[in-house]
């Protein structure tokens, strides 16, 4: 398969981050067993990762600016083009040793992501979109899937962490969309969560309160996979709100008629 230099680019810096990233999550299986855990382990192995994206990228494309999660904010010269990072999404899974996490890099021009890739090290699953051009995994073109009764679909959702977000809401809305789904799911890593739905293993997904780092390159594969994905009132953008709905067309309609109340 042919990609831009641009996706080239993208794919590089991912693969190396997640070669160290794979290497960390052997060495946790050890640390798991000690006393000292291996939070502090974790944490550095998260910094590391970051400092090699923004090393590749910032060489493949001077100035572009960079935002990471670890790091914040740093500047570019060009300021139409910010990448948009996390290096280690589903950070909790990593820690406990479940292969379920990802590198999320997400590129914005004008405010607009025109290009993403998510890598999962563990299972090397990496996801691709690019605008205009689609949404592959592992070189296979992606589509969401085409449910349209919500009884057969299986979706995923994100529950705020321990003194975080409104648990209240979170439980309301589970409880709402318990009694009307095939089955609902808490997998951890919001970028693979919509990387699931553009791939169609989910029907949909639904999370509030996140982060640029955990939407950015998720908003396009959904995009470029024929998906539509909104903030909670369904016409608004999820990069700008923090929240997101997402699903084929007829699922991300009946997400967000049954969550916006809530
Ligand atoms: C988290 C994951 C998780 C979501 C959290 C995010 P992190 O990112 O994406 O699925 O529920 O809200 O913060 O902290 O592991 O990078
Ligand atoms: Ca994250
Ligand atoms: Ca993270």
């Amino acid at each position: 398969m042919l990609y831009s230099a641009l996706i080239n680019v993208m794919v590089k810096a991912a693969r190396r981050a997640g070669r160290s990233l794979k290497r960390d999550l052997g060495e946790i299986e050890h640390l798991q067993v000690s006393l000292k855990g291996p939070a502090n382990f974790v944490s550095l192995a998260d910094k590391r990762a970051e400092e090699m994206l923004y090393t590749d990228l910032a060489k493949a494309r001077p100035g572009y600016g960079f935002l990471g999660e670890e790091g914040g904010t740093r500047e570019g010269a060009d300021k139409t083009h910010t990448w948009i990072v996390d290096p280690l999404d589903g950070t909790t899974n990593f820690l406990h040793g479940i292969p379920q996490f990802a590198i999320s890099i997400g590129l914005a021009r004008e405010g607009t992501v025109i290009a993403g890739v998510i890598y999962n090290p563990a299972n090397d699953e990496l996801y691709i979109a690019e605008r205009g051009k689609g949404a592959f995994l592992n070189d296979q073109r992606l589509r969401v899937a085409g449910r349209r009764k919500l009884n057969e679909c299986v979706i995923a959702c994100g529950l705020p962490h321990i003194g975080r977000g409104d648990h209240e809401q979170s439980r309301r809305e589970m409880a709402e969309l318990q009694n009307r789904v095939a089955g609902l799911r808490r997998f951890g890593a919001a970028s693979l969560d919509m990387a699931f739905v553009a791939a169609g293993r989910l029907d949909g997904y639904w999370e509030r309160n996140l982060q640029p780092w955990d939407i950015a390159a998720g908003q396009i594969m959904v995009r470029e996979a024929g998906g539509t994905i909104s903030g909670m009132l369904g016409n608004d953008d999820a990069l700008a709100t923090g929240h997101v709905i997402c699903g084929n067309e007829f699922v991300h309609g009946e997400l967000v008629k049954i969550l916006k109340p809530l």
